[in-house]
């Protein structure tokens, strides 16, 4: 028979992708969220509009099902959990601290969680040149915002969830996941969207604002690479957290002047260094990843920008 799959956060970005993925490979899925997917029809076979905050309607979504890939999540990029703390504190502790009970009493087989790259210690982050980040930089811990401190947490649930109950939980640390069918606009969009939108949306020879002075580092994956990766360790015996994404690591202003060349416009850089931008710098060490997953990012960051661009320029027309 085939294996019922719960995907929550199916009406978001990740999610949404997941919800085709696994239905592609002949999977049953069903997809919770609070909205249906913004640019696109789910691929799901049952598609339920619950809020997972709520207790009753994590059991309600767990139920007959095999596997939970538990994305669901109050986030978005680093304006919005720069300045919204609380209330991504307290919506992302229920809903995880909900999906993994309701997941124990309904005896679900295994329990995927999508942490994050924001759980790693500020003082590994200071400078633009920093080395990648290996799992082990977590502790002593000292992330940079609430956001991190709460996927830590849920991160130490997952792991204490199965040495008590014995449910099986994987847990992935996304580090920056781009592609199209993803929030570009309205203050939750990350730095690919973003900057994809401000240089689809200006004349030519116009200039686009950068939020800091551009010097801040960061890694990149492509949405396809980042499935196939979180995929392999769902299937995989490895219990503790484990990092996706590029090592590539590529300045702000690279990653601008790589969608501004896509673009073919000729557009100046101006810098906004009143707007919040994170730690300084941030890359994915993947020794780890590789050798248990047997797997690495295949999609370079200008062909994934080049597709992400493409979509994003449609919208806005
Ligand atoms: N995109 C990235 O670069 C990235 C990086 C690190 C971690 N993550 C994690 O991956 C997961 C998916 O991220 P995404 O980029 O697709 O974000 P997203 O915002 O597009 O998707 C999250 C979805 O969760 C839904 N949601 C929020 N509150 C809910 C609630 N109370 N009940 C039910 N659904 C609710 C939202 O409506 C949204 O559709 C999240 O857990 C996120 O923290 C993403």
């Amino acid at each position: 028979m085939k294996k019922r799959i719960l995907v929550t956060g199916a009406g978001g970005f990740i999610g949404s992708h997941l919800v085709k993925f696994l239905v592609e490979k002949g999977y049953w899925v069903r997809g919770v969220d609070i909205k249906r997917p913004e640019f696109w029809k789910t691929k799901a076979h049952d598609f339920k509009l619950l809020d997972l905050r709520q207790w009753k309607n994590c059991l309600k979504a767990t139920k007959g099902i095999d596997e939970v890939y538990n994305l669901a999540a109050n986030m978005g990029g680093i304006g919005f959990i720069t300045n919204i703390k609380a209330e991504v504190m307290r919506d992302n502790v229920l809903i995880n601290t909900h999906m993994l009970e309701a997941s124990h009493q309904n005896k679900i087989k295994k329990f995927f969680f999508s942490s994050s790259a924001c759980v790693y210690a500020t003082y590994k982050q200071n400078s633009p040149d920093v080395p990648g980040l290996k799992e082990e930089d977590a502790y002593p811990a000292d992330p940079d915002n609430e956001y991190g401190w709460e996927k830590l947490f849920t991160e130490r649930l997952c792991k204490n969830y199965y040495l008590e109950y014995g449910l099986e939980t994987r847990v992935a640390r996304f580090h920056n996941i781009f592609g199209p069918y993803g929030t570009y606009e309205g203050g939750r969009e990350k730095s690919p969207a973003a900057i994809c939108r401000k240089v689809a949306t200006v004349r030519n020879s116009g200039s686009v604002d950068i939020w800091g002075d551009g010097k801040q580092t960061r890694s990149y994956c492509y949405i396809d690479d980042c499935m196939e990766g979180f995929y392999r360790l769902m299937q995989s015996d490895f219990r503790d957290p484990l990092n996706i994404g590029s090592d590539r690591m590529v300045s702000i202003n690279k990653l601008a002047d790589i969608i501004i060349g896509i673009s073919g416009k000729e557009i100046t850089k101006t810098y906004d260094m009143d707007k919040p931008q994170g730690v300084r710098g941030r890359n994915s060490e993947n020794t780890l990843s590789k050798k248990v997953l047997n797997w690495e990012p295949s999609i370079s960051l200008e062909e994934g920008l080049k597709i992400t661009y493409a979509w994003i320029i449609k919208q806005v027309k």
